[in-house]
């Protein structure tokens, strides 16, 4: 069956440093009473992470939050197209838990220009600004390097750091014609370690900040950050972030930008050629946001914008806060691709209230955040839809099951040393999400939805990072110790979490759809029905992937053929069922064909989502590598640096 590989980096063995010190402290605080609680706000100051036994340090940040953590930003940034640098002052408001330690910050190719010193904003002598002494430590080539400022015994109280980033990994301009209209653009991707490319920051997702941001650019173009946008003010534009939010939820992106309101609180942001079709797709944004809402507590956040990028962006969608960032690619004209955004919706809740405190915790986000886009799904669509879209992703989960090494095949796994980017998408989003619905099942809907709902609205969880041991903490006092439903065993959580494979009596999701599918994709095969009656009316896209599913790897290529004349996948709008389509035509050799060819080659050169290119090059790679590598060295100058670092390794650089 066809397999879209995990989303991670084939890239291994990056020796990464390992610092993973244990801190010993405080036990954490008891887990409240499940209860639909408003979620609350917090100050600054509370948001300095927790130290628990159980929560090792961070072994991707430099930072030493336990001891100076930064609770507020200041941003002003100047965007230069010109010489494609951004140059900014970043100043930090500090809480100093230890008077004797340094501020230290993660930096990855910045050239640091100056750092200053200054009391509390509040302080009479606040705007008394002197040199500070800063050391900028080795370089790795992932995480970058430690920025450390010195700090006096007394009254420094704020930071501020003068930088320019060029080349940053975690940004990508575009030139026009690279774009969907007649100007140049850029964005930002900050998860996971990416931030620290474009600007000196604690970044963990264990330290959490506020902040806001005036941003010029030296062309007349719109410039939008995960913030809220209050509009020009004395010539700059001005961003607020007044809830504290994780390193790789900071973005900002800057381009011919033009907003469609779609709802109070909801609208679309896109380049002007996109923004009709992109209203259009997107205009059931209110009714989703209320459907996440209803079940697992009021959004916290304001307003809920998408923006949608140019091709090259390396995702389907990433989840920056009050405006999520969206491929075009799900602009299928029938909305049938609107589960990615019903997903970045759902980490409104799961990611960026709760937030994972380190990586190797990110399925407390992907795979919660899973689930709740499958309810949801259901809630708007119908089980059986959201039922299709689990049954597929649980057949490439059994596929990457087979493939991958057991110490990979844990949900929470060791990551000390290792690339946060090699995590493998099918362990941490479905069998993350595997796991919810196993508690679903154990102890019923009923009393599963209120406790999610107050994980996510809890006065002390709501804008805090949390562990995997503080979720188990959680269950243990909230659901673990209630009788399973009749004739169910209980859950072996332990076994979810640090084994490799999958628990047995791990749910099994089946669409009602999925036998007759399977059945006529075997009348197919044996050639007992003709190519024309497969489908009469048109099949919801992901019933044909579950059909391609189906199809076996030595399927000639003159059947794909016939399926091609019949249904013109090819030709096909929908980015999803095309991604596997091609793929499986360079599998059997059907790209030979010249419409096939020609479209494989316009969609690796202008399609940049990871997921969906690194597949079918790994396949071109074993069925012709001249042309692998040929195609990637025309295609490479449009991808992201993310993707040319995935992709430089399999293909060569230049
Ligand atoms: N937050 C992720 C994207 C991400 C994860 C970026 C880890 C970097 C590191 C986002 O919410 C996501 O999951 N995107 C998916 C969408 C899909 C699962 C619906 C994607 O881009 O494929
Ligand atoms: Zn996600």
């Amino acid at each position: 069956m066809p397999h879209l590989p995990a989303t991670s980096a084939l890239v291994r063995g990056a020796a990464l440093l390992a610092q993973g010190l244990l801190l010993a402290c405080a036990a954490p605080a008891p887990a409240p009473a499940p209860a639909p609680a408003p979620a609350p706000r917090v100050t600054p100051s509370q948001a300095a992470p927790a130290r628990t036994p159980d929560r090792p340090r961070d072994p991707h940040s430099f930072a030493r939050p336990h001891q100076v953590v930064a609770t507020h930003l200041d941003l002003a940034l100047h965007v230069s197209f010109a010489d494609s640098a951004l140059d900014g002052v970043a100043t930090y408001t500090l809480d100093r838990h230890d008077l004797s330690a340094p501020f230290v910050l993660d930096a990855r190719g910045l050239q640091i220009h100056r750092v200053e010193l200054a009391p509390r904003a509040d302080d009479r002598n606040a705007n008394t600004w002197s040199p500070a002494r800063w050391t900028l430590g080795s370089a790795h080539p992932q995480l970058g390097a430690p920025l450390r400022v010195d700090l006096p015994e007394t009254d420094a109280a704020r930071v501020r750091i003068h930088y320019r980033a060029r080349d940053a990994a975690g940004l990508q301009w575009l030139t026009a014609e690279q774009t969907a209209g007649a100007h140049p653009f850029l964005y930002s991707q900050s998860q996971p370690i990416l931030a620290r490319t474009w600007l000196p920051i604690q970044d963990s997702p264990g330290v959490r900040l506020t902040y806001d941001a005036r941003v010029t650019v030296d062309r007349p173009l719109q410039p939008l950050m995960s913030a809220d946008y209050r509009g020009l003010i004395d010539g700059r534009h001005s961003f607020v972030m007044d809830r504290p939010i994780p390193a790789y939820l900071l973005a900002l992106a800057v381009g011919d930008l033009q907003r469609r309101e779609l709802g109070p609180r909801t609208a679309v942001w896109a380049e002007p050629p996109t923004l009709d079709l992109a209203a259009a797709e997107l205009r059931d944004l209110g009714d989703m946001l209320s459907a996440v809402e209803r079940r697992y507590g009021p959004y916290a956040w304001g307003r809920y914008d998408v923006l949608i990028l140019p091709p090259a962006f390396p995702y389907g969608g990433m989840e920056n806060p009050v405006l999520t960032f969206a491929t075009p690619t799900i602009l299928a004209g029938d909305r049938s691709l609107i589960s990615l955004i019903v997903h970045e919706i759902a980490h409104s809740w799961a990611g960026n209230l709760v937030t994972a405190s380190a990586w190797r915790d990110l399925w407390l986000s992907e795979g919660i955040t899973t689930y709740l886009e499958r309810r949801i799904l259901e809630d708007l669509y119908g089980r059986d839809r959201a039922e299709m879209e689990a049954e597929l992703a649980v057949a490439a989960l059994h596929q990457a099951l087979r493939e991958l090494p057991p110490a990979d095949q844990r949900l929470v796994p060791e990551l000390r040393g290792r690339d946060p980017d090699e995590l493998s998408a099918d362990i941490i989003y479905e069998k993350g999400a595997l796991l919810i619905r196993a508690l679903e099942e154990t102890y019923g809907r009923d009393r599963l939805d209120p406790v999610l709902r107050a994980w996510f609205t809890a006065e002390d969880n709501a804008f805090t990072s949390r562990s995997t041991a503080d979720f188990t903490l959680f269950l243990q006092t909230h659901l673990l110790g209630e009788a399973p439903l009749p004739g169910r065993a209980p859950l072996d959580l332990d076994a979810w979490l640090y084994a490799p494979g999958l628990p047995a009596g791990a749910p099994e999701p089946r669409a009602a759809a999925s036998a007759e599918v399977e059945a006529l994709a075997a009348s197919w095969l044996q050639g007992q029905i003709p190519t024309t009656s497969l489908a009469t009316d048109a099949w919801p896209p992901q019933r044909w992937l579950h059909f391609f599913g189906q199809l076996p790897a030595g399927l000639p290529a003159a059947r794909l053929a016939e399926l091609d004349r019949r249904y013109h996948f090819t030709d096909t709008g929908n980015h999803e069922l095309l991604a596997t389509w091609l793929l499986l035509a360079v599998r059997s050799g059907h790209d030979a064909s010249p419409p096939v060819r020609a479209r494989l080659r316009d969609f690796l050169t202008h399609v940049g989502r990871r997921k969906h290119i690194l597949p079918i090059y790994s396949q071109l790679l074993q069925s012709d590598p001249d042309r692998a590598r040929a195609l990637y060295r025309e295609a490479r100058p449009r991808y992201h640096p993310i993707v040319q670092a995935t992709l430089d390794p399999l293909l060569g650089a230049p």
